[in-house]
């Protein structure tokens, strides 16, 4: 049987992760899941523990769920660890999303300023967890979750020798969008998909052997289709899409319509509150919800968080990996010159097909300059996050903010500044 330990298990996509593990019994025996978290999430991790616990036995499956706070005793001889954790909670995602406002720059957890700020205090908790990983479960695979999942993915890469895969769900709902508007089996479609995390393009859409990117493309500018929750849904515009001739995904909306996507996160902030905010109240109600002992499945309003399908995705990856499947999947890896325009060492997000030996990113050919400039500048200042967020370097920290197209260079001190500052308690490293 399997061990899996879930580091962040208090988290409220959890019941996902253990539905995915009930539904995939018979090919991905997992008996013993391990939910992790620390003193700080420990109502949650009893609250969704218990829900777990309900679900498991309402399936009949033969899984224990354990719940602790020991790090190293669910880690130890684990054969997939999956990280899903939240340094310092929505408290300071929200200070992430507020603190660039006040610059009048775009405020977002994991793109520009504040997903610099949120990799600047998951690095040093990634790197520790690692440690455990080399010492205790050395075969184990980690898939992490954790954002900025491509930063994360490229310092467990480039700083320990845990063999490690990225995940988002961006990538999933893009295959099953694009699916959708040709009308078709999702099974029967593949995705060219290159990029970033987060900032990944699909060049093509692949349905039996055809190209199908023109008409997805099509169908996009005429409808507006929303692909994530907390990303607002702004058109593209007829003529960014059809000279891009490729499929953007959601965060791509702060690169190429920053103003508008600025003008929106002021006016929310001011009405609604931050997407930090609303996610609190979201997660209350969804807390409430997981309390009740009648609740044995998990609930449809989970469907409200913007990260729903990963642990889906998380789920299938586990499997395509035990059972040897040789399947395709998006995933964050390292680039090994699958990209000739970036560094060997760099995390890309890319279509793979995964088998016992983990994910192999398909070739990729040449990439045009409308997609390589933003590309490459953006992953410079993903390797100076790496940096600033490893080694405590202030100097690269300051470069990260410079080059990033989202900042205003001239802020970036001041910025960067107010950022160090209100995260001393989680930044060990500066
Ligand atoms: P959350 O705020 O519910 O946090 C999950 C848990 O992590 C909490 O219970 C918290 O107590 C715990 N935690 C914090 N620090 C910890 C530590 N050092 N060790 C163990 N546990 C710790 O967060 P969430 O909304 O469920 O999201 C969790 C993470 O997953 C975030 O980083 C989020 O950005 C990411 N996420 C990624 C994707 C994706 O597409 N890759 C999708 C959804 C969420
Ligand atoms: C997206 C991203 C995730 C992100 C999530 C935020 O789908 O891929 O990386 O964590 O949405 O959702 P939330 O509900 O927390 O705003
Ligand atoms: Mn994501
Ligand atoms: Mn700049």
């Amino acid at each position: 049987g399997l061990k899996i330990a879930t580091i962040g298990g208090g988290s409220s996509y959890t019941p996902e992760i253990v539905e995915g593990f009930i539904k995939r019994y018979d090919e991905l025996p997992v008996k013993d899941l391990y939910l992790v978290d620390i003193e700080e999430g420990k109502w949650k991790l009893d609250i969704v523990g218990a829900l777990a616990q309900r679900m498991v036995e309402e399936a009949g499956v033969d899984m224990k769920i354990h719940l602790t706070l020991d790090r190293r005793e669910a880690i130890k001889d684990a054969d997939f660890v999956t990280t899903q954790f939240r340094v310092g909670l929505l408290d300071a995602r929200i200070r992430d999303e507020k603190i660039p406002l006040r610059y009048n720059c775009i405020g977002q957890e994991t793109t520009g300023a504040g997903g610099l700020a949120k990799a600047l205090r998951t690095i040093p908790v990634i790197l520790d967890i690692c440690k455990d990983i080399e010492e205790l479960a050395p075969d184990a695979w980690l898939i992490n979750f954790t954002n900025p999942s491509g930063i994360i993915t490229e310092t467990i890469n480039k700083h320990t020798n845990v063999k490690s895969i990225g995940l988002c769900n961006v990538p999933v709902l893009m295959h099953m969008i694009s699916a959708d508007i040709l009308g078709v089996d999702r099974n029967d479609v593949r995705m060219d998909l290159v990029g970033l995390n987060h900032l990944v393009w699909g060049r093509d859409v692949i349905y039996k052997g055809e190209s199908k990117i023109d008409e997805v493309i099509e169908r996009t500018l005429s409808g507006n289709i929303e692909t994530v929750k907390n990303v607002a849904n702004i058109p593209w515009g007829d003529d960014l899409l059809k000279s891009l001739g490729m499929l953007p995904c959601p965060y791509h909306r702060y690169y190429y319509l920053t103003d508008n996507m600025l003008q929106e996160e002021i006016e929310a902030a001011k009405t609604k509150g931050t997407r930090g905010e609303v996610v609190k109240k979201v997660e209350a109600e969804l807390f409430e919800l997981y309390k009740d002992p009648n609740l044995k499945v998990k609930p449809k309003q989970l469907e409200q968080r913007g990260g729903q399908y990963y642990s889906d995705a998380a789920c299938n990856l586990i499997s395509s990996i035990y059972n040897d499947k040789g399947d395709i999947h998006y995933l964050n890896v390292k680039n090994n010159g699958t990209v000739d325009c970036l560094p060997d060492d760099s995390a890309i997000e890319r279509t793979c097909y995964v088998d016992k030996e983990g994910a192999h990113p398909l070739n990729v050919k040449p990439l045009p300059s409308k997609v390589k400039g933003l590309l490459q500048v953006v992953n410079e200042y993903e390797s100076l996050a790496v940096e600033a967020g490893v080694y405590g370097d202030y100097d690269a920290a300051l470069q990260a903010l410079v080059i990033h197209p989202l900042v205003e260079s001239s802020i970036a001190k001041p910025l960067l500044d107010d950022i160090i500052k209100e995260n001393l308690d989680y930044l060990p490293q500066f």
